[in-house]
């Protein structure tokens, strides 16, 4: 009888190891702020309430720069993730390297091709075949200005370079820290793709688009790495290697006046409660309405065994189910990655990047984010990421970052 039982709670466990295999996802992400958290959360519950259960790997580092070398280690030593959190141009590399599965079928039963824009497709496949799952579309020319702090500056929005100044130089002498800034690479990029589009549409496009020496070596590209000098000017002492979401809380504290930052950091303010228009305020970086840089996190499938094969395609349902899409963009700051979600549930902030996406996409004004993967490959996209840290820490001069600029794509294309 003994043996009986022992026989048979060894087959039970089999039997449950089996399924958790087949119910469980692995997914690698660097999702780790509060803000992020909170959204990552409504996944995992999503996904639990269906009977899959989430093994975390979070790798913290916004932009992901940190993730993607764990990632590569996990798939050299043969064990790649379920799924992993992944931007533009990283995840057609990986579908170059034969890594990935295929969502196909889920993709056909599920209409996909119909309701995922385009710009977004783009990444989401690779010759002609789904190989992620879109979750959202961020975009980071934006400002987030502590609107107590713009209400004492005269509560005017800044229109062009000039009043973005006369705003700085105003919070200065209200004895806040201007701009809220943490001097990480991926960070001094985010705020170069606001710069460079301010520009004009046009130059940003050949600039980091079609990567034209012309573009990346010329006038336009000195001012807009003066116009990083200056903005560095209204950092504080202790910006270097400050984490995102900590430049957000300063912020959101009062602390400092504005966050030049994707809108990931209203993910922050929403976590701690604020409300866009009465906390906060939510504006396109000055001269860049109408235009938008954009970032699309999605959950790459990797090639894993066949036993995990429906949790993986049950996972890329879940994310692509419209009710899923609203529930998470909400507290993510992101807009849906599907162009048939209401817009309902969104706040101030969350209304106008579904809106300003949707137009900047029909007026052709919609352009991949240098800094966070969607408009070059990797190689590309670190050898910029390095010539704009070392310019804005005052290592080059802009003359000298704009030669360096021009030479140092021309070596990583
Ligand atoms: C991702 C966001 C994330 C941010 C900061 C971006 O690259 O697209 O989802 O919140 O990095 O970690």
């Amino acid at each position: 009888m003994r043996k009986f039982l022992t026989t048979t709670a060894v087959a039970l466990a089999m039997m449950a190891g089996a399924a958790q295999a087949a119910e469980n996802v692995e997914v690698l992400h660097w999702w780790t702020s509060g803000g992020e958290a909170a959204a990552l959360d409504v996944l995992k519950k999503d996904l639990e309430g269906k009977g899959i259960s989430w093994t975390d790997m979070p790798v913290a580092g916004g932009g992901g720069t940190e993730a993607m070398t764990v990632l590569r280690a996990r798939v050299t030593a043969g064990n790649a993730p379920t799924a992993v959190q992944m931007l533009g141009f990283d995840i057609l590399d990986w579908a170059k390297e034969g890594a990935l599965g295929n969502l196909d079928e889920v993709a056909a039963k599920e209409g996909w091709d119909k309701v995922i824009p385009g710009a977004l497709q783009q990444f989401s496949k690779y010759d002609g075949h789904w190989i992620a799952a879109p979750v959202n579309v961020h975009s980071t020319n934006w400002m987030w200005i502590n609107k107590a702090a713009l209400d004492k500056a005269g509560g005017k929005e800044p229109q062009n370079w000039d009043e973005l100044v006369a705003l700085l130089d105003n919070f200065k002498a209200q004895g806040i820290t201007p701009i809220a800034h943490g001097g990480q690479p991926w960070q001094d990029a985010t705020i170069f793709d606001a710069v460079v589009l301010s520009l004009g549409t046009d130059f940003y496009k050949s600039a980091f688009i079609d990567l034209d020496p012309a573009a990346l070596g010329g006038d336009k590209m000195k001012t807009a790495f003066e116009r990083m000098t200056k903005l560095r000017s209204y950092v504080d002492d202790n910006f270097s290697g400050r984490d995102w979401n900590l430049a957000s809380a300063m912020v959101i504290e009062g602390k400092a006046g504005v966050q030049f930052m994707g809108d990931w950091a209203k993910g922050e303010f929403v976590k701690a409660n604020k409300v866009p228009g009465t906390d906060f305020v939510c504006i396109r970086y000055p001269e860049t309405q109408g235009a938008v840089t954009f970032n699309s996190d999605q959950f790459a499938m990797f090639k894993v065994a066949d036993d995990k094969i429906p949790a993986q395609m049950a996972m890329a349902s879940a994310i692509e189910s419209p009710v899923f899409q609203s529930a998470f963009n909400v507290v993510k700051g992101s807009a849906p990655a599907r162009t048939d979600v209401s817009n309902e549930a969104f706040d101030a902030c969350g209304k106008k990047a579904i809106a300003d996406l949707a137009d900047a996409d029909k007026n052709g004004k919609l352009f991949g984010s240098m800094a966070h993967g969607h408009a070059n490959p990797a190689a590309v996209k670190n050898a910029i990421y390095d010539v704009v840290t070392r310019e804005f820490n005052g290592e080059l001069s802009a003359e000298d970052a704009v030669k360096e600029l021009a030479a140092a794509v021309e070596a990583a294309k």
